[in-house]
């Protein structure tokens, strides 16, 4: 995949109907997604469980796209072979998930897929200073990580800014996750962020049997960050 920063909705399918996964992935793809997102979390790291790697395998023949899989896991160096093996396109591991993270990264990256490096909202920007040339993405926490539905923190606009200065001419992807909908987007891209996870503001309202519904939940996310995208340029 060639890089650029044009904008990319990525639907997380922690919102999706958990008994269809594939219709759900089919639907999303269907109607604008970019990316797929793909939230594992582990009941330690964060207060919630989701997804082994044998369902990301199972996920893995529906996505045409890209599937991004964000691992809010604590240890995480001991599963990054087995979500590589699952079929994610990149691994992103949280900063705070131990205490070498350049060991994480290039454990993912040995695995021959994209990496991504992930800040919660109460870790500084800073912390990532050394880390810049082995990832592709870094993903800016816009809540604390756990649940989908929660309200957006705004003091993440000012880290993206940050992150965005900090990353100069390298090639790498500015994620936000968390509370993001038209209404919080067109800040974060003009603070510089390109990569656009959505759960609630995708999902609600549709259904697989409803698809349209998702198909303009994504338009209206990407309307909102192409004008702030237009208006910063
Ligand atoms: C939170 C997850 C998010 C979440 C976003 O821990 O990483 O991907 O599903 O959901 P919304 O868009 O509803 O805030
Ligand atoms: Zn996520």
């Amino acid at each position: 995949m060639s890089f650029d920063r044009s904008i990319k909705i990525a639907p997380s399918i922690l919102s999706a109907d958990f008994a269809n996964f594939g219709a759900e992935i089919r639907a999303i793809e269907a109607q604008g997604a970019d990316w797929v997102h793909v939230d594992v979390m582990d009941g330690h790291f964060v207060p919630n469980l989701t997804f082994g790697p044998p369902a990301v395998k199972a996920f893995r023949p529906h996505v045409k796209t890209f599937m991004d899989v964000h691992l809010m896991i604590a240890p995480v160096d001991p599963y990054i072979e087995a979500y590589a093996e699952a079929g994610a396109d990149m691994i992103v591991a949280h900063w705070e998930a131990g205490p070498h993270p350049h060991r994480t990264l290039q454990a993912i990256k040995a695995q021959g897929v994209k990496c991504g490096i992930s800040l919660n909202p109460g870790t500084p920007a800073s912390v990532i200073s050394e880390l810049l040339d082995l990832v592709d993405m870094v993903l800016v926490m816009s809540v604390n990580p756990g649940f989908g539905g929660q309200k957006f923190i705004p003091s993440s606009i000012n880290k993206v800014r940050q992150v965005r200065e900090m990353i100069g001419d390298r090639e790498i992807h500015i994620q936000v996750d968390g509370g993001v909908d038209p209404s919080t987007v067109g800040s974060l891209v003009e603070a510089g962020a390109d990569c656009f996870v959505a759960g609630s503001a995708v999902f609600k309202g549709g259904s697989v049997d409803k698809p349209e519904v998702y198909g303009q939940n994504i338009a209206a996310i990407r309307a909102a960050a192409e004008g702030a995208l237009k208006a910063a340029q």
